[in-house]
């Protein structure tokens, strides 16, 4: 399927930022095979040649939702939350104090488990952070990702992955087979359906954005033009939170990289410099 494999290619590159690598033939054919029969085709060609057609929003959908990586669990990598609660946090609540409103943006946040995350660890802080006002904005590109992260509803594997025992019996009820997490805490989290691709200048000032293990599915040039955008709508003295094998390294002027802390960046201006002596004498 090399000609509609290529068609392939240059679809989830110029939609989603995806980049697609030759050796991906069996990956591609094991993932949309299932499509087939829901858009009446007999083979993967027939339907990519449908989709070279462009006349059906419904299938270039299903191609994306189908492509696209949605592994995620509660708390993944650990130390990016860490760094939220004990290095993030409280320098916000000192700089922020005038406004008490800190946002917050989950870009890339597939089935929920991040976002929730952080809302329960704010949770934990809800004494510190009384009177302040803590947003969430969680974004991704898969509906049906979204759907998951908005019912806030995970099976047993799901639910332990990464998430400790006491947090997993406080915030979550079970419900016959499944653990579904507290209505107040799902109630912090605003889900919202965006392509990266886009234009997302309208969502900003946000103080901290994670996303993390999204851009590892771009090329170097997607990369540094969505870590420019993201650098737009990021306050001058922001965070970015990368990935564990993630880093702005040769991917632009925007951030640089925190010297002790790598997934962590902050922007470039100058006070971000001053900003970094106090985190690291922290
Ligand atoms: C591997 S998951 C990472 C989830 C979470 N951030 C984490 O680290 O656990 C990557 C997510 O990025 C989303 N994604 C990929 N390309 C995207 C794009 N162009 N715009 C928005 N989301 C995208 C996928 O749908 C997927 O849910």
């Amino acid at each position: 399927m090399s000609a509609s494999f290529g068609m392939l290619k240059a679809f989830l590159k110029s939609r989603v930022g995806i980049v697609l690598d030759a050796d991906k033939h069996y990956l591609a054919q094991a993932r949309l095979a299932p499509l087939t029969r829901r858009f009446g085709e007999r083979t993967v060609e027939g339907l990519l040649q449908r989709l070279g057609e462009g006349a059906d929003p419904a299938l270039a959908q299903a191609v994306i939702e189908a492509m696209t990586t949605n592994e995620t669990y509660f708390f993944r990598d650990r130390r990016p939350f860490d760094l939220f609660g004990e290095t993030i946090l409280p320098q916000l609540m000192h700089s922020r104090a005038p406004t008490r409103l800190i946002r917050v943006w989950c870009a890339g946040c597939a089935t929920g488990q991040e976002p929730y995350s952080l809302a329960m660890m704010l949770d934990e802080l809800a004494k510190q952070l009384a009177g302040w006002r803590v947003e969430i904005l969680a974004t991704d590109i898969s509906a049906a990702a979204l759907d998951t992260a908005r019912g806030a509803s995970y099976n047993q594997f799901e639910a332990q992955r990464g998430l400790p025992v006491n947090m997993l019996l406080r915030y979550f009820n079970r419900e016959d087979d499944r653990w579904r997490l507290a209505e107040h805490l799902r109630a912090r989290v605003e889900f919202r359906e965006l392509n990266l691709m886009s234009d997302f200048d309208g969502l900003g000032p946000f103080d901290v954005i994670f996303c993390r293990n999204v851009l590892i599915y771009f090329d170097v040039e997607t990369k540094k033009n969505v870590l420019e955008r993201l650098a737009r709508v990021c306050r001058p003295d922001g965070y970015l939170m990368l990935g564990a094998a993630e880093s702005v390294l040769d991917l632009g002027e925007a951030w640089r990289a925190h010297p002790q802390n790598p997934g962590l960046n902050i922007r470039r201006p100058a006070a971000a410099v001053k900003r970094l002596q106090l985190i690291s004498s922290h």
